[in-house]
């Protein structure tokens, strides 16, 4: 892979709170305009390497780039080129959909505000909503409203930490359906989640964090791969990824 194509590069990175060990030496890359899950239970440190990858904690040792630019020399350059979606969304309730969207346009200087800010209305399905309190918004109205939000200035990158923790099903399907789009334009999304089943149906790539490394990292048929499957008279069992999972750790904890 040429340097531009990679968005995302991490090498040995290592991170302890209070000497208690959380990554132990992570290293991956994310390819440019891909979806890249990182995956892993509670507590694995799936929000510690988002902190770190945008600049809001650094790290013990070991190197990250985000587009391109070093987390620890260049953290501006880095938080120019991103935008950070957390699991609870951020929207002001007091103000309307298209006011929460001028007010972020506003703080990342932008000029045209209005005509950004309806563009985004209408690519998310809320101009008719665009001047209604938020207070009001449905959880998928809401979701789509933070994702517009984050897109405001367009960054190249995108990370979003388990931003469909808590959502209906409904909701996340369409979700994962303007990340894909997004993906499709050129945008490249890293998303954490703890569900298996969002790995498998999103992301190009999917890197497994278990006792702070990272033990497993690839596309879905790769990682199936990893798995023979079992042959049951003529049929072949494909693997689910959470089979995958278990016998990926169940193999690494026999060493
Ligand atoms: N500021 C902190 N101080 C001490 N321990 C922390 C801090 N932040 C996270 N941890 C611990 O580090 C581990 C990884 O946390 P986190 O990165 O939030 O995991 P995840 O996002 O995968 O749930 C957890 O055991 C958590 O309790
Ligand atoms: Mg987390």
């Amino acid at each position: 892979m040429s340097q531009n194509e990679i968005a995302i590069s991490v090498q040995g990175l290592k991170k302890s709170y209070k000497n208690v060990p959380v990554l132990t030496g992570v290293d991956f890359e994310v390819k440019t305009g891909s979806i890249f899950a990182l995956l892993g239970p509670n507590g694995t440190g799936k929000t510690t390497i988002v902190k770190i990858l945008t600049t809001l904690l650094k790290q013990d040792s070991g190197n990250a780039t985000v587009n391109g630019f070093n987390v620890s020399s260049k953290p501006d350059s880095v938080r120019q080129s991103i935008s950070l979606t957390g699991q609870f969304v951020a929207v002001d309730e007091i103000l309307t959909g298209r006011e929460n969207l001028v007010m972020i346009a506003k703080l990342r200087h932008l000029k045209n505000t209005s005509q950004v800010a309806g563009e985004l209305l209408k690519r998310f399905g809320l101009t008719d909503a665009a001047n209604r309190r938020v207070s009001a918004y449905s959880g998928g109205m809401r979701r789509r409203l933070d994702i517009a939000m984050s897109l405001i200035g367009d960054p190249p990158i995108i990370f979003l930490d388990e931003p469909t923790t808590g959502l209906d099903p409904e909701v996340r399907i369409e979700f994962w359906q303007i990340l894909k789009e997004l993906a499709n334009g050129g945008t490249t999304v890293f998303l954490t989640t703890q569900y298996l089943d969002e790995a498998e149906q999103l992301a190009d790539r999917i890197a497994i964090l278990h006792e702070g490394r990272i033990i497993a990292n690839g596309t879905l048929a790769e990682l199936k791969k990893l798995f023979p499957p079992a042959k049951v008279e003529y049929i072949e069992k494909q693997p689910t990824l959470e089979e995958i999972f278990l016998a990926i750790v169940g193999k690494k904890e026999e060493n």
